[in-house]
């Protein structure tokens, strides 16, 4: 999604302005036009070569320097920007911005620029958490503007506290969701679940599957790139929360459930792709229980069905407008997938054949086949989740459309 656009790389006089040296290498390598501009600080810290090499484009470092191309003056910069992403930003270029200030290259192209603008600040954990510096940047999101939270850490000055900026991976993320904000689901409030539950045996041992989260991962980071809200309820994953998700961690289903029914009230989709015990055991031990030659029988009990009481939800309320469901088929799977669709009442189903190495669980690849509620199926080739996520949700901004949501754009 980076592809072609422009992004003006705005770097400020940080001891981080050597981290922005790999976000312009990472910007670069995802296809973006990246146009560094760089305040006369932040040349103290970093040389404009390393940012000319790693963009390939001339950096731009004076005001009033004379421009062999005019294409390079701050209005043109203001206007051709898809994005205008300040990182790392001081706690002076922050208070300049709040104010107006237009005295540089970088906080004229910021004043003159209808793009969104995205900030990321770095600096000593007093100076952040100064009032004028948080009076300041509640201004600027006022505004508009999107600002990445620095990261609690180690900081330059040798001391532990919050103020070092976030980690150029997650400021890519955001800069992406920035670029994505007005996208096809702007404005729409979205819950995933992903992840696999875990339901307790005894104090150190469960009962669980062999769901990575990878697919509910990968809807949440997909439906924020396209201008979403998004509520990840995520069982337990080795996977780092997307950047910009509302993340709610549960283990057990019955924890999935009241996660599930607390928070749609407020969706406008709900897309279930975690994998949900269907048993839990009947009692929990108390104490680790002990290896003994009788051997060890399990009674099950079942769990709530969560997408049955969404129905209910849904036939009383009318909320969410689209629920997405997901079947792990290991036989029959459009037969089995077109049962789970009717039987729950849900608008699409996600059906993957679990069984071979390419397709489901902890596999990047998916292989699946999207149906809806009339009955009409489209067979999707082996796709990274990332792609298919992107597939889910083109079909569930059409249900959106015929569920005439989209009339006012
Ligand atoms: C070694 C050193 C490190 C600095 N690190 C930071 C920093 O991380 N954050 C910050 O807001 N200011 C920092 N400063 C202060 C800024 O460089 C100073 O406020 C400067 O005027 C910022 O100018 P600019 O916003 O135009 O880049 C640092 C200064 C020095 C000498």
């Amino acid at each position: 999604m980076l592809k072609d656009k422009h992004i003006v790389l705005g770097v400020t006089g940080s001891i981080a302005a050597y981290k922005a040296a790999e976000l312009a290498s990472r910007l670069a390598q995802e296809g973006a036009l990246v146009e560094v501009i760089m305040t006369r600080s932040a040349q103290e810290f970093v040389a404009p070569l390393t940012f000319q090499t790693l963009t390939q484009r001339p950096v731009i470092t004076e005001m009033f320097q004379l421009l062999s191309e005019m294409n390079i003056a701050h209005v043109a910069l203001a206007q051709r920007a898809d994005l205008v992403l300040i990182a790392p930003a001081t706690a002076n270029t922050i208070a300049k911005l709040a104010h107006g200030l237009a005295d540089d290259m970088l906080s004229a192209t910021v004043l003159a620029t209808r793009a969104p603008v995205l900030i990321a600040p770095a600096m000593e954990t007093n100076m952040y958490e100064n009032p004028v510096t948080q009076a300041n940047l509640a201004s600027l999101v006022a505004r508009g503007m999107m600002v990445v939270e620095p990261e609690v850490g180690h900081l330059a000055s040798g001391r532990h506290g919050k103020g070092r900026m976030a980690d150029p991976a997650v400021i890519l993320a955001m800069a992406k969701q920035a670029l994505g904000r007005d996208g096809d689901l702007a404005g729409r409030r979205v819950v995933v679940t992903a992840g696999g539950t875990q339901e307790p045996l005894d104090p150190v041992r469960f009962v669980g599957n062999r769901s990575s989260g990878k697919m509910g991962y990968a809807l949440a980071l997909a439906a924020l790139e396209r201008g979403a809200q998004v509520t990840l309820i995520s069982a337990p994953t080795r996977l780092s929360p997307p950047p910009g998700a509302k993340m709610e961690f549960v283990t057990t289903a019955a924890e999935m459930r009241d996660a599930v029914m607390g928070s749609i009230a407020g969706a406008d989709a709900l897309i279930m792709a975690a994998a949900v015990a269907d048993y839990r055991p009947a009692e929990v031990a108390r104490q680790k229980i002990k290896k003994g030659p009788q051997g060890l029988t399990l009674r099950l009990r079942p769990n709530p069905d969560i997408l049955m009481e969404v129905a209910e939800y849904r036939r009383s309320t009318g909320k969410p407008s689209v629920v997405v469901g997901f079947a792990a088929e290991t036989e029959d799977l459009a037969a089995n997938a077109r049962a789970k669709l009717k039987a729950k009442g849900l608008d699409l189903i996600v059906a993957n054949d679990v069984t071979s190495s390419d397709s489901g669980f902890d596999s990047d690849t998916n292989r699946a086949l999207i149906m809806d509620r009339l009955g009409q199926t489209s067979e999707l080739p082996l796709l990274a989740k990332s792609e298919l996520a992107g597939q889910v949700l083109n079909h569930v901004v059409e249900l959106f459309r015929n569920a005439g949501f989209f009339t006012s754009k």
